[in-house]
């Protein structure tokens, strides 16, 4: 059988370190801890972690902002990378010593972590742990919202907002294998200069989201020769949606996957300024959709957490689509985890912040 160890015959270390919140509210609340995990049980794989992937949703769960977390203390973190130390009863599909990527729903942020094993992809060759632990959540975002939600295809004109950040370089990969038109949106001018460099992108096709950007998506789409965008792929909603939503061509998807424009970038959330884009957030009329022949897709990827069975041919699907390893930003201690989640919120990194064990 495949490395299939028994737990109580392997000498497992039976304490780990862990980043824990007992209450959701505020980065500060975050506590290192140390405590014993159990072996792993039916069906679970036990990992020893070497590199961690941050995500904004775990800052949105430490400060209360997630519709999907916990109640209680809870262990942020939503993927991870490292080896394979032990298997349970009835694993047969990994052995000790693989070298694996993890997807968690919740608890990533751990020296040590069981999983099932239907949550677990040996890492590609060539990969280093800190490309591993960076791919799953960001690359089946991208290819979950553009491809089974989006269905972009060859020629479709997509617009990508926030294209530098991770979701946003795997959208645009993901769109370079499918043959599709991207149209760039970043916050900042340097992410402009980055993206044309590293994606071969037309000038016109890559635009800031600043007081000029309804011109600029007419002057993009009119580059491109195209009526309106086919796809919109958003998770900044806020002003921007309005301009990109009344620019969808008929048939068009706008698949919204996150709200980054409600959230400030201090250490606690904002009510005033969460309460004031909450009341102002564009509402788009379902009748004004049948007679313009467009829509409105959302969806949360941990919803695809639960959908277990199904996560092995997302993932095959994901890295057919998407086969380069990601890109890596800030790389930091274990440790430092509360320093690291704060510089992702602040919205200057590009690529992957990433925990090293
Ligand atoms: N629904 C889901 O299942 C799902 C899954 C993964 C991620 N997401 C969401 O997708 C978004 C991007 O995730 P990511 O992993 O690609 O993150 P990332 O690599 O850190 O990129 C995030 C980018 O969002 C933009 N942004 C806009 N407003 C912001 C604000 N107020 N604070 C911080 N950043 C802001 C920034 O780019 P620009 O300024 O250039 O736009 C930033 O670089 C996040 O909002 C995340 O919550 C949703």
């Amino acid at each position: 059988m495949l490395g299939r160890m028994q737990p109580k015959d392997h000498a497992l270390p039976d304490s780990r370190r862990l980043w824990r919140i007992d209450r959701a509210g505020s980065l500060a609340r975050l506590a290192l801890i140390e405590e014993r995990l159990a072996p792993p049980a039916d069906g679970e794989v036990h990992v020893e972690v070497r590199a961690i992937g941050l995500n904004f949703a775990d800052i949105f769960a430490c400060l209360g902002l997630y519709s999907a977390t916990p109640q209680g203390a809870f262990v942020p973190g939503l993927e991870c990378a490292g080896v394979v130390t032990a298997v349970g009863p009835g694993v047969t599909t990994f052995r000790i010593g693989d070298r694996v990527m993890v997807l968690t729903r919740f608890g990533g942020y751990a020296t040590r972590l069981n999983a099932r094993a239907e949550t677990l992809w040996p890492i590609p060759a060539g990969w280093s742990f800190a490309q591993a632990a960076a791919y799953p959540v960001q690359a089946l975002t991208a290819w979950y919202g553009l491809v089974p939600l989006g269905a972009a295809r060859r020629d479709a004109v997509v617009l990508v907002q926030s294209a530098a950040g991770g979701v946003g370089l795997n959208a645009l990969r993901a769109l370079q294998a499918l043959g599709a038109r991207p149209v760039a949106v970043v916050g900042r001018a340097e992410k402009r200069e980055f993206l044309m460099r590293e994606f071969g992108l037309p000038p016109e096709t890559v635009v800031l989201r600043d007081a000029a950007l309804a011109k600029s998506l007419d002057a993009a789409l009119a580059h491109l020769g195209a009526p309106g965008f086919d796809v919109v792929f958003d998770a900044v909603y806020g002003d921007a949606f309005r301009l990109a939503f009344d620019r969808l061509a008929p048939e068009g998807r706008y698949v919204l996957y996150g709200a980054a424009e409600f959230m400030g970038t201090g250490r606690r959330p904002n009510p005033l300024r969460l309460a004031w884009h909450y009341l102002r957030r564009p509402r788009p009329d379902p009748l004004a959709m049948i007679s313009a022949n467009r829509g409105l897709l959302a969806f949360n990827l941990i919803w695809l957490w639960g959908e277990v069975q199904r996560l092995p041919a997302a993932m095959h699907a994901t890295l057919e689509l998407i086969p380069d390893p990601p890109l890596i930003g800030l790389e930091r201690a274990f440790d430092d985890a509360p320093a690291a989640m704060r510089a992702l919120q602040s919205g200057a990194t590009t690529g992957k912040v990433i925990l090293h064990c």
